[in-house]
């Protein structure tokens, strides 16, 4: 099944190394752009496409009770996970594909982390986050990214490991961007330690 290796690793996602090296600090680099908003306008509407185990909205619904939440993932078992970890009406978790999402709501932050490389066509994606957006809204994109040979080959292991996948590099990642009329903010390098790829972090703006 397409979504087979997910449902697998779910129960011991929120246990494996890569926490520690890549998507803990991928937590911790996101909170720290979209925290200073959410105090300034704290009644906001937050997308997570590919949201896993429900990691990051859980931290956020933490210190921002008050925000609707949407978490939205492919895998059946991660969304149970996601269910049990963060509770509250305004928490919502869907198993759904991205290429299956459809939604007549808007949204002021759209997060994607360690997801977007799965995402079979990635123009398309970009697109449908583009309309999900409420005007001036945020969106933060982080994945590992292949720029160099060692990238090539720690992503070429990495990707073993997953569904189907293409870490694609910052160049390409910009000309998508551009493609779907997002406008580029910052691209920040979050690199733990020297066995880790690029994982590449992307401030968008609507
Ligand atoms: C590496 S995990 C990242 C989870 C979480 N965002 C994090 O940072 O820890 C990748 C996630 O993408 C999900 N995924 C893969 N393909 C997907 C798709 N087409 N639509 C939605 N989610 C998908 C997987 O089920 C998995 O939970």
């Amino acid at each position: 099944m397409k979504y087979q290796k997910w449902e697998n690793l779910a129960r011991k996602y929120n246990r494996l190394w890569v926490q520690k090296y890549s998507l803990g600090p991928t937590r911790r680099e996101v909170l720290k752009i979209i925290l200073p908003k959410l105090q300034a306008d704290a009644l906001l509407n937050l997308f997570e496409a590919g949201c896993g185990t429900g990691q990051l909205i859980q931290e956020i619904a933490e210190q921002y009770p008050q925000i609707n939440y949407l978490g939205i993932d492919a895998a059946q078992n991660m969304i149970e996970l996601a269910k049990e970890s963060a509770k509250g009406e305004n928490i919502r978790f869907q198993t759904c594909p991205i290429e299956s999402f459809a939604s007549t709501e808007k949204y002021d932050i759209i997060l994607c982390t360690h997801a977007f490389p799965y995402f079979p066509n990635k123009e398309e994606t970009l697109c449908k986050f583009a309309d999900l957006c409420n005007p001036g809204a945020t969106i933060i994109i982080v994945n590992s990214s292949t720029n160099s040979f060692k990238d090539l080959m720690i992503n070429f292991f990495l990707k073993a490991t997953t569904s189907k996948a293409r870490y694609l590099s910052v160049k390409e990642m910009k000309v998508l961007f551009q493609n779907a009329g997002l406008n580029l903010q910052e691209v920040k390098v979050i690199r733990e330690k020297f066995y880790m790829p690029t994982i590449a972090l992307f401030h968008l703006e609507k």
